[in-house]
């Protein structure tokens, strides 16, 4: 029996401005997390379990492109595994799917990991990370790579598509309130949309995304100095911006509204949009009581984390 877990993640500043080439936040959540456990069988064949989603499937039969089926080719490829038999693969996750917290990412880690472990092979996070990443491309279409980067590497991160990881120091831990609307959304359309109207008015969407890299980066400046406390009108400043590109949605911004009321610092949407979560700042003391208000204004789900 092999396992292996990987956790979920939020972005706190810079969605869709990332696929453009600016700056990006990004923080692991580990209180939710996706769990592989790999046990051996008697049949042949790779049978692939996640109750969760009532999924029970072989291999074989699964469609392509299949998110499952090509993270298993690819790591076996990568792992100059010729084929593999006789192993059930069970998938479970915590993460709601389609919400903003990274879980297709997750779910690859944490396959590719188990899959690694139990060929009694090493794979570096480097190669980890390209290999979600080409998973990721069948969930997202174009993604940026921010998600299979911090779940990869379970840490704060500053990234820009197509440049070395770099690490967030968080100099002063801070705490984050995430709500979820309830309402799941797809982000391969949020980005697509995204895309189409960039195209329609490149000169827009291009200030709108250079504003959005210039709140990034300013806010890294906060983190790595401790003055973490001042981020909550850049994450106002950052969820305008998102209503202005079209990926907000009612309930998020009444969600994000119900936050700053309830005495948050700043609160924005986090992620692709349209649905999914939103992340707001505040003081320690106030986490439960601005997680009550969102509950009681729809949130579904709420998380506190610390951000460290
Ligand atoms: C999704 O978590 C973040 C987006 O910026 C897409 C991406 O970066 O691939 C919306």
């Amino acid at each position: 029996m092999s396992k292996a877990s990987a956790p979920g993640k939020i972005i706190l500043f810079g969605e869709h401005a990332v696929v453009y080439g600016q700056p990006a936040l990004a923080v692991p959540v580990t209180q939710v997390r996706a769990d592989v456990q790999i046990d051996n069988n008697s049949d042949a064949g790779i049978r692939i379990n996640a109750p969760g989603i009532e999924f029970s499937e072989n291999f074989k039969s699964l469609a392509s492109p299949h998110p499952l089926a090509a993270t298993i080719k690819n790591t076996l490829s990568v792992l100059e595994v010729d084929s593999l038999s006789g192993v059930t693969i069970h998938i479970r996750s915590n993460i709601p799917i389609a919400s903003g917290l990274g879980s297709g990412a997750a779910v690859s880690i944490a396959l590719i990991h188990a899959l690694a472990k139990h060929l009694k092979k090493k794979l570096t996070l480097e190669q980890v990370n390209t290999l979600a990443y080409e998973t990721e491309k069948i969930y997202h279409g174009t993604p940026s790579g921010i998600d299979n980067t911090v779940v990869t590497y379970a840490a704060p991160v500053y990234f820009i598509k197509s440049q070395p990881i770099e690490i967030l120091k968080v100099n002063k831990p801070f705490t984050i309130v995430i709500g979820d609307t309830g309402y799941p959304a797809s982000t391969l359309e949020s980005v697509s949309d995204v895309r189409v109207q960039h195209r329609k008015n490149p000169e827009r969407y291009g200030t709108l995304f250079s504003m959005i890299g210039g709140i990034t980066n300013t806010a890294r400046r906060l983190i790595e100095n401790g003055s973490s406390e001042s981020l909550g009108p850049l994450m106002d400043e950052n969820h305008k911006l998102l209503q202005h590109m079209t990926v907000s949605s009612v309930e998020l911004d009444d969600l994000v509204d119900t936050a700053r009321k309830a005495g948050a610092l700043g609160a924005k949407m986090s992620g692709g949009g349209r649905g999914g979560n939103m992340i707001a700042l505040v003081q320690p003391e106030k986490a439960e009581q601005v997680a009550q208000a969102l509950k009681e204004a729809g949130a579904t789900k709420t998380i506190v984390t610390r951000v460290e």
